[in-house]
C-alpha cells in the first residue's frame, strides 16, 4: 500500500480528486462480494503455495488473516473506505495490516480484473441456487391449488373475455409449465456461471506456472476459462442470469395481475390472505392486493437490469474496461428482487383461498359453451362455418333476450337448426364441454390428472437435483 492509500500510485504524482474518488469507488456496493472475493484469495493462495510461489507459512498467514478480515466484516467491525475503491483492495488491504508483508504476496499471478469477474460468478452462482430453491416452492404451492382444484370449473379467457370452460387446475398448471421453463433457464444459468475467470490476469494471462483447474476445482466451477480476454471482458454469465430473473419476473407478474382482477368484486374468483394485502388510510372497506401489484411493478425493474447490463456491454471493446464495474449494480438489483419476490408469491399461492361457485357461475353466464354447441351441429353434419353462424344467431337472441344458452328449449332451437335433438342440453353442460376436451394437453379431467402427475413428478426430479446441488 502506498502513502496515500493506494495500491497503484506509484507513477502518479497528483493524488486522485476527491470527486473522482465518488465516481470510482465500487466500495459502497460491491462490499456484497465479500464472502465470494475472500473464498476466492484463499483458493488462490493454496494454488499459489502449491505451485512454490508461496512458502507453507506464507499461505497458512494468508488464510487465517482472510478468515479475521471475514469475521470482521461478518460482525460489521470492518470500515469501508472510499479510499479503498473497491472490495478487493478493501480485504487486500487489511489483509496486510493484520498479517504485514506477507499479505502483499497474495496478489501475484492475479489481477482486479480476473478476481472481479471471479468474485461475480461466484455471487452469480449462489443466487441461483436459492432462486431455485425459492423456484420449487412456488411450483410446489401451485401444484397443490391445482390438486385441490381439480373439480373446480371457471371460464378460461381469450381477450379478457370469457371464452370456454376450463377447470381450475388447468389454469394453475400453466403456471407451472411457465415457472418450470423458468427452472430450467435459471438451470442453464448456473452452467454459464460455472466458468472461471481467475488466472487469466489482467486480460493476458500470467506469469507463473497456475493451476487453474485445482483453483476452479476448490471453488466448485467447472473449469476455468480459455481465453484470457474473453475471461476478464466478458459478462455473458451475468447476461444470463439476468435474462433468466427478468423471465421469472416476467411470469410472476403475469400471476400477480390476474390474482389483482381474480380478488376484485368484479371476479370474485379468489381471496388473498391477509398477510398479503394492505388497507387504506381513508376507505375502511380496502383491502388491496398490493403484494401482486408491487410484484408486477418490480418485474418492470429486473427487465431493465437486464436491458440495462446488456447495454453496457455493447460496444465495449476487448478487453476489460472500467464500464464493466457498474455491471454488479444490475445483478444486485435483480437478486434482491426475485430473492424477496419469489417466496412471497409462493406462500400467497399457498394461503389463496378460491371461490368455486363465482367461478362457476361466471362460466355458466357468458356463453362459454358456445363452441360445445357449434361442434354439437358438427357432430349432426352441419359444417362448421355454417354452425358457427348459426350459434352466433343463438347467442344473439340469447342476449337479446336475457337468457342463457342451456335455457333455450328445442321447440325455439329448431327454428335455427333442424338438426337440434334432446342430446343438446347434455352438450351445454359445462361438465360435457370439459370433458370433451381430451386432447393431448387439453382440459379434460383426464388429461388434467395427467397433467398433475406428470408435474408432481417433474417436481419430485427437481427436489432430487436441488438435495444433489446442496450435497
Ligand atoms: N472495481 C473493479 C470492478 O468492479 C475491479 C476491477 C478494476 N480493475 C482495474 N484495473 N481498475 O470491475
Amino acid at each position: 500500500m502506498n502513502d496515500d492509500g493506494h495500491f497503484w500510485s506509484g507513477r502518479f504524482e497528483q493524488p486522485p480528486h476527491e470527486l473522482f474518488e465518488q465516481l470510482n469507488a465500487s466500495i459502497t456496493f460491491d462490499w456484497r462480494l465479500a464472502p465470494y472475493d475472500i473464498q476466492g484469495s484463499v483458493a488462490h493462495a493454496r494454488m499459489l503455495s502449491s505451485i512454490g510461489v508461496l512458502t507453507e507459512e506464507e499461505f497458512a498467514a494468508i488464510e487465517d488473516g482472510l478468515h479475521k478480515v471475514m469475521s470482521e466484516i461478518a460482525r460489521g467491525e470492518f470500515a469501508f473506505d472510499l479510499a479503498d475503491e473497491d472490495i478487493h483492495s478493501a480485504v487486500e488491504k487489511r489483509l496486510i495490516a493484520l498479517i504485514g508483508d506477507t499479505g502483499k504476496k497474495l496478489h501475484t499471478a492475479r489481477s482486479r480484473n480476473d478476481q472481479v469477474a471471479t468474485d461475480l460468478a461466484l455471487y452469480i452462482q449462489d443466487q441461483l441456487r436459492q432462486h431455485l430453491a425459492d423456484l420449487a416452492g412456488l411450483l410446489e404451492a401451485l401444484l397443490k391449488q391445482a390438486q385441490a382444484g381439480v373439480e373446480a370449473i371457471m371460464p378460461g379467457y381469450t381477450h379478457l373475455q370469457r371464452a370456454q370452460p376450463v377447470l381450475l387446475a388447468h389454469h394453475l398448471l400453466a403456471y407451472f409449465e411457465m415457472f418450470s421453463r423458468d427452472y430450467v433457464r435459471l438451470w442453464r444459468a448456473l452452467d454459464a456461471a460455472r466458468v472461471m475467470p481467475l488466472g487469466a490476469g489482467a486480460l493476458a494471462g500470467v506469469n507463473y506456472p497456475v493451476d487453474r483447474e485445482a483453483v476452479a476445482a476448490e471453488l466448485g466451477f467447472e473449469r476455468p476459462g480459455a481465453n484470457s480476454i474473453d475471461d476478464v471482458s466478458s459478462r455473458d454469465f451475468a447476461l444470463d442470469y439476468l435474462a433468466a430473473a427478468a423471465g421469472v419476473s416476467m411470469h410472476l407478474s403475469r400471476l400477480a395481475a390476474e390474482l389483482i382482477l381474480w380478488s376484485s368484486s368484479e371476479f370474485g374468483f379468489v381471496e388473498i390472505s391477509d398477510m398479503f394485502t394492505s388497507g387504506s388510510s381513508i376507505m375502511p372497506q380496502k383491502k388491496n392486493a398490493d403484494a401482486c401489484e408491487l410484484i408486477r411493478a418490480k418485474a418492470a425493474r429486473v427487465a431493465a437490469d437486464h436491458q440495462g447490463l446488456l447495454s453496457l456491454m455493447t460496444a465495449l471493446p476487448l478487453a476489460y474496461n472500467k464500464d464493466a464495474q457498474e455491471d454488479k449494480l444490475y445483478v444486485f438489483d435483480a437478486a434482491d428482487v426475485l430473492l424477496l419476490t419469489l417466496p412471497v408469491m409462493a406462500e400467497m399461492v399457498g394461503t389463496l383461498s378460491f371461490d368455486p361457485g363465482r367461478m362457476r357461475a361466471a362460466a355458466e353466464e357468458s356463453f362459454t359453451v358456445a363452441t360445445e354447441v357449434a361442434d354439437y351441429l358438427v357432430g349432426r353434419g352441419e359444417s362448421f362455418r355454417d354452425a358457427h353462424r348459426i350459434v352466433g344467431q343463438l347467442v344473439r337472441k340469447c342476449i337479446d333476450e336475457g337468457r342463457r344458452l342451456d335455457e333455450l328449449g328445442l321447440d325455439e332451437l329448431s327454428g335455427f337448426s333442424e338438426r337440434f335433438d334432446e342430446g343438446y342440453h347434455e352438450a351445454v353442460r359445462l361438465e360435457s364441454a370439459i370433458e370433451r376436451k381430451a386432447s393431448y394437453g387439453g382440459t379434460a379431467t383426464a388429461s388434467v390428472r395427467a397433467q398433475l402427475k406428470g408435474a408432481a413428478s417433474r417436481l419430485e426430479g427437481m427436489r432430487q437435483t436441488l438435495d444433489e446441488l446442496d450435497g
